[in-house]
């Protein structure tokens, strides 16, 4: 009897739970995520696009096993690389192994390093920004610090991708990329894309769409990442880290497991999201991404 009360009440307090989220997405209409991310863009000051040439040599597609690319994609230029949430963020990049097979340890040192990247993030007004309209509009209910910590778990929580090991996080799937069954799967972000080609573990092979929007772009390309082949990606080049962090993490609280149409600066675009259980019932990422 004790036992089928407990069922009870967990079952009731997890339907509970799921029934207040479903309220609050339903609040976000689709001219709302458009008119936000191009508030977002009017409040993102970080200037980076100004440091990041292209060399996007020849059109290609999906299936052309043929490099259109001999030199690579992006050019960056230092002064990028010093810009304080995006120092923060490189510091995150050795933190991570890319196999999904092999289990990632988390040390305090790098616990301090997730830290320090969010408090950057948040110091931002573009984070702020973000906050402020989540707030305004029943996201998240909690204080700015509470916000802080629900990015941490959101986006660092360790989790299994079918290989009973913690090897994988929204963040190192995203901001990194991640190899499994001789597939690449994330990588999406320009920093990592830089550091990887300078390393020359990537060999970009051509582009197959250009979508600029003044503050960065949006790129659909083919590239191959320590030799495994990614037909199609997609890369936010010239973005700042908190404008990505504020796309993603407000599609997800608004639509999480959909699709969100956002424009910037008039040009319209998608971020995809995938909703994951953790073990401990929690709500994480299980994939996001950028499309056109
Ligand atoms: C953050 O937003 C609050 C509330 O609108 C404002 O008072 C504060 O000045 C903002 N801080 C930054 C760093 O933009």
């Amino acid at each position: 009897m004790y036992t089928k009360l407990l069922i009870v009440n967990i079952i009731f307090g997890a339907s509970f739970l799921s029934l207040s989220y479903a309220q609050s997405v339903t609040s976000i209409s689709d001219r709302d995520l458009e008119t936000f991310s191009e508030d977002l863009l009017k409040k993102d000051n970080s200037g980076l696009s100004s440091h990041v040439t292209y060399d996007k040599q020849g059109k290609t597609n999906a299936a052309s096993a043929i490099d259109r690319a001999a030199k690579p994609l992006l050019n960056v230029d230092k002064k990028a690389l010093q810009h304080p949430t995006v120092a923060a963020l490189l510091a995150l990049f050795d933190n991570y192994d890319p196999d999904v097979k092999n289990a990632e340890v988390v040390t305090n040192a790098e616990k301090t390093e997730e830290s320090k990247f969010l408090d950057a993030i948040m110091g931002t007004p573009a984070m702020n920004f973000t906050y402020n309209y989540a707030k305004q509009k029943g996201l998240f209910n909690e204080d700015r610090q509470a916000f802080k910590e629900w990015l941490a778990k959101t986006w660092f929580t360790l989790y299994s991708r079918g290989f009973r090991t913690k090897s994988s996080s929204a963040f190192e799937h995203v901001f990194l990329g991640e190899l499994k069954q001789n597939q690449v799967s994330g990588l999406h972000n320009w920093l990592f894309f830089n550091e990887q080609e300078k390393k020359n573990n990537l060999n970009y092979m051509g582009w197959m769409r250009f979508e600029d929007f003044g503050k960065g772009s949006l790129l659909k390309l083919h590239y191959t990442w320590k030799n495994v082949d990614k037909p199609v990606g997609t890369l936010f080049v010239g973005t700042s880290p908190e404008l990505e962090l504020s796309l993603y993490s407000i599609c997800y609280l608004a639509r999480a497991g959909e699709k969100c149409n956002f424009k910037l600066n008039g040009k319209p675009l998608f971020i995809q999201s995938y909703t994951f259980t953790g073990p401990k019932s929690q709500k994480l990422i299980g994939s996001i991404y950028p499309g056109v």
